[in-house]
């Protein structure tokens, strides 16, 4: 086993854990369906109705008549509902991007640095922000997690932080108090935070705050970047969009400067896409977003009472649907143990970060939650 640890060391995490998968479905002569996804947090079930004919009457249109570029910056009438629907109007449609999604959201941003700027991430999260901020010559400081997977500020000055809450894979959201620490530390330091909220729709209790503009000050020095992808099922559409408040005060980068930035790099989100992005706005669309996170959410906790009830330690899952499972030693080696001997797929924790740690993900239905039960019955502990 360690020769087939050895020689992958240096490959992608995702494209390793495909790899994987393959190979046990080649040698124990599977399908796809059999083996028990618990591993990349992609949605499961078809989008929401409301979404479905959104898109149709779109399509329509663009059958009935030219419908050409849009706006570089995104349609102004989904720029207004986001100012409405999320921000109670708290930045006006100017201070708000459509873009394709966070990724896309994140690599336009990163123009805004120079070079061998100093950019934090945290450790553990996704390691995408890593690929990304190498890819752009970004000098990456970790900032590692204390004992409770919770993270504080670090004492030196950086020139960008990147903040996911709730955290991907810890599934923790931060509170407000930490966030509140997080702002001023910024301030202090002249450090631009892009906070990721992927899945601020998966937060359940209010006390969390979902903006980082819940937090005072923070429009000074935040970039707020979403996602439709993880509330509603976009994750095939694309869409996303993020804020850049006209008070930000960074370097001098201004919000004029932002719209050249977002012409230079984009001509604009599909019409198609983002007439489906105003119908998640929709009240309609509003309450489909809810009956999906909340049915994530609850196999999350099934999920975690199941391990928990076991005696394992299992971080996370209240806010996001992912769960953070100690299972000591090397994760690469235990994600290869359960997939060849259950069947069961997880993501080592290695991958963002963090060894000894499995992450599991919520993103199921009922079915793949029974069989994650049944198979997470077997002697649990096997290989500790
Ligand atoms: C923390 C985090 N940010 C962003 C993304 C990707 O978001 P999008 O689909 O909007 O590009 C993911 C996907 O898993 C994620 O976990």
């Amino acid at each position: 086993m360690s020769t087939i640890l050895e020689t992958d060391q240096d490959q992608m995490l995702f494209p390793w854990i495909s790899k994987k998968k393959a190979e046990v479905i080649k040698s124990q002569n599977l399908k796809q369906s059999d083996l028990i996804n618990l591993g990349i947090g992609d949605v499961c079930h078809p989008l929401p109705e409301c979404i479905i004919k959104a898109l149709h009457k779109g399509i329509d249109k663009m059958g009935k008549e030219a419908i050409g570029y849009g706006p570089e910056q995104g349609r102004l009438d989904l720029r207004s509902k986001i100012s409405t629907v999320i921000y109670e109007n708290r930045f006006s449609e100017d201070e708000i991007f459509i873009t394709e999604g966070i990724a896309n959201s994140l690599s336009i941003l990163m123009s805004i640095f120079k070079e061998g700027s100093t950019i934090g991430v945290l450790s553990p999260t996704y390691p995408v922000y890593k690929s990304l901020l190498s890819t752009c010559g970004m000098s990456i400081v970790e900032i590692p997690a204390d004992q409770e997977l919770n993270f504080s500020p670090p004492n030196q000055k950086l020139d960008g932080m990147i903040i996911c809450s709730p955290n991907n894979p810890t599934g923790k959201a931060f509170s407000k108090n930490q966030l509140e620490a997080w702002v001023q530390w910024a301030k202090q330091n002249n450090t631009l935070i892009l906070f990721d909220g992927a899945y601020e729709a998966f937060i359940q209790d209010p006390k969390f705050p979902r903006s980082i503009y819940e937090i005072k000050e923070a429009q000074e020095c935040c970039i707020e970047i979403r996602s439709f992808s993880k509330s509603i099922g976009f994750t095939g559409l694309r869409l996303g969009y993020f804020v850049f408040p006209k008070t930000l005060k960074w370097k001098g980068f201004s919000l004029a400067q932002c719209k050249n930035l977002i012409s230079a790099k984009t001509n604009g989100v599909s019409y198609l896409i983002q007439e489906g992005g105003l119908a998640a706005l929709s009240v309609e669309g509003l309450r489909a977003s809810k009956q999906l996170t909340n049915s994530y959410m609850e196999m999350t906790e099934k999920l975690k009472d199941h391990l928990i009830s076991s005696g394992e330690t299992v971080i996370g899952g209240d806010h996001a649907p992912y769960l953070f499972w100690h299972v000591g030693g090397s994760s690469k080696e235990k994600f290869l143990h359960y997939l060849e001997s259950r069947l069961l797929v997880t993501v080592p924790g290695v991958g963002f970060g963090m060894e000894g740690f499995l992450r599991l993900s919520g993103f199921i239905n009922e079915d793949i939650l029974n069989k994650a039960l049944k198979c997470l019955s077997l002697d649990i502990n096997v290989t500790k």
